[in-house]
């Protein structure tokens, strides 16, 4: 499958996460205060929470339920409870599209 457009680059501000849906695929879409974009899964592996609903600082977003924050980067939840990764995926920018491949994940460090 190829990358699929998911938003306009413009409609994203900036720490407040969108939640896309790509192929049944839900994912979790950020623009950081670096302004870089990344893009995770939305679910928290802790339980079944949209982590778009959560709060961004730097690269990471936290589980408003229990607290578990993960690294945008790497997917790692960075404290408990949750302590299974979510996925991360390949974002690529052409112009103001922001794209996602959902089959298409980084590898885990
Ligand atoms: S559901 Fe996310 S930390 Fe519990």
């Amino acid at each position: 499958m190829s990358a699929t457009r998911v938003c306009a680059l413009s409609e994203l501000e900036q720490d407040l996460p969108l939640r896309v849906v790509v192929d049944d695929v839900p994912i979790c879409v950020v623009l950081d205060s670096a302004a870089e974009v990344h893009a995770v899964g939305d679910t928290c592996t802790h339980g079944e929470v949209s982590l778009s609903e959560g709060f961004v600082e730097d690269d990471t977003v936290e589980c408003w339920a229990h607290g578990s924050r993960f690294s945008l980067r790497t997917g790692q939840p960075l404290n408990l409870p949750a302590y299974e990764p979510v996925p991360v995926y390949v974002v690529q920018i052409d112009g103001d599209d922001v794209l996602i491949d959902p089959t298409v994940t980084k590898p885990a460090q």
